[in-house]
């Protein structure tokens, strides 16, 4: 018997994205309306032992890297035991988190002792004003204290997100990588992908001419193929410095997919931008064995579609992108 999980195009499945909650503390404007109301309640989510259930019979179907995800996952009451239980795992190799940074000063010391290797941090402008109109709220002080705490607690790689809106950042991109060459930062630059009402209209760049013009900027050469994520990178000669792409749009990254996602209420997402799913939950909670989970995660992964459909189906009205992790 193998114990890997492949899809039906061939596709080695060996990173889950695991949701803890769907709620945030910011409101990005590209992922979360203004006074939206459509979020899970607690008592919906999975508890801690459920989690680590669930990832560790993914972590002995071959699913070496996790990442914790959210909504705000340092939201989550307990995130650092959760944390260190996906880090106990036997046979996994890579743990990681992505976090919006505003309560990130207060636990980054626990996370890494929990054995949380690598950061990406969502940041997206370094002008306090229009941090607040992106992220609906005016924090960006308290988000650089995290990224620095982060920084002298030695993650390796902590990782820059920034969604590149027409109209709001799209002049501050050379400012973000002075400002990640200077810390020691990898930079990614990401397109707004079309998830729930919000993504849409945020201000879609392509960022296929930016690369271009960033090359020749700071004289910067094809990348190593670093990480197995969906950016692809462009490094400075020394290395010191890498900034990535992450084009889901103008250049899609499917035929290289390695992941499902797990909800905070324990449904599995097979791709970010398909509906197909599997309740995970309700097998749990109705006495599912270890090797009854197993087969229902292989049934998931016979159902992964090809890839995401943003650009043919553009009125398809998604989950937010704060329910599946992004
Ligand atoms: P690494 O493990 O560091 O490579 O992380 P990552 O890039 O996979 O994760 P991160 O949480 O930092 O996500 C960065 C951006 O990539 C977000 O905007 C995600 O929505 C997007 N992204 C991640 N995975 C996928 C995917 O499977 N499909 C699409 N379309 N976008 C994705
Ligand atoms: N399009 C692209 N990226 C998005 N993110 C959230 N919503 C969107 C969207 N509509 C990003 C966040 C974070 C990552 C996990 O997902 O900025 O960096
Ligand atoms: Fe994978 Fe779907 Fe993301 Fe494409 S959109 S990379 S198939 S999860």
């Amino acid at each position: 018997v193998t114990t890997i999980l492949q899809d039906r195009f061939g596709r080695r499945i060996d990173y889950l994205r695991l949701s803890v909650t769907d709620r945030c503390d910011l409101r990005c404007t590209y992922c979360i309306p203004e006074g939206f109301k459509g979020f899970n309640e607690p008592d919906d989510w999975l508890g801690s032992a459920e989690i680590l259930r669930i990832a560790e019979v993914f972590v002995r179907l071959g699913v070496g890297k996790i990442r914790l995800t959210g909504g705000e996952p340092l939201t989550r009451r307990h995130i650092v035991e959760i944390a260190a239980g996906l880090g106990r795992l036997p046979g996994i190799e890579d743990l990681s988190l992505s976090t919006n940074a505003t309560q990130l000063a207060r636990h980054a010391g626990e996370l890494r002792r929990a054995g949380v290797g690598r950061l990406n941090v969502s940041l997206d402008s370094l002008v306090p004003e229009r941090f607040a109109r992106i992220a609906r709220r005016d924090c960006l002080d308290q988000v650089l204290g995290g990224l620095m705490a982060a920084r002298r607690e030695g993650f390796s790689p902590i990782k820059i997100n920034m969604v590149v809106l027409d109209g709001v950042n799209l002049d501050e991109i050379d400012a973000m990588a002075a400002f990640c060459m200077r810390h020691g930062f990898v930079l990614r630059l990401i397109e707004t992908m079309p998830m729930g009402s919000s993504g849409r209209d945020a201000g879609h760049v392509d960022l296929g001419p930016v690369r271009e013009r960033l090359r020749k900027r700071f004289g910067l050469l094809d990348g190593l193929v670093k990480g197995n994520g969906p950016a692809r990178y462009l490094q400075s000669a020394d290395g010191a410095f890498s900034v990535g792409f992450i084009t889901p749009i103008s250049q899609h990254f499917c035929a290289a997919c390695n992941r499902v996602r797990l909800s905070a209420d324990g449904t599995l997402f097979l791709c970010l931008g398909q509906d197909e799913r599997v309740d995970l939950r309700a097998l749990l909670r109705g006495g599912a064995s270890d090797r009854d989970l197993e087969g229902a995660i292989r049934g998931a992964i016979e159902m992964k579609p090809e890839r995401h459909e943003f650009s043919e189906k553009p009125q398809q009205v998604l989950r937010f992108m704060s329910a599946t992790g992004g």
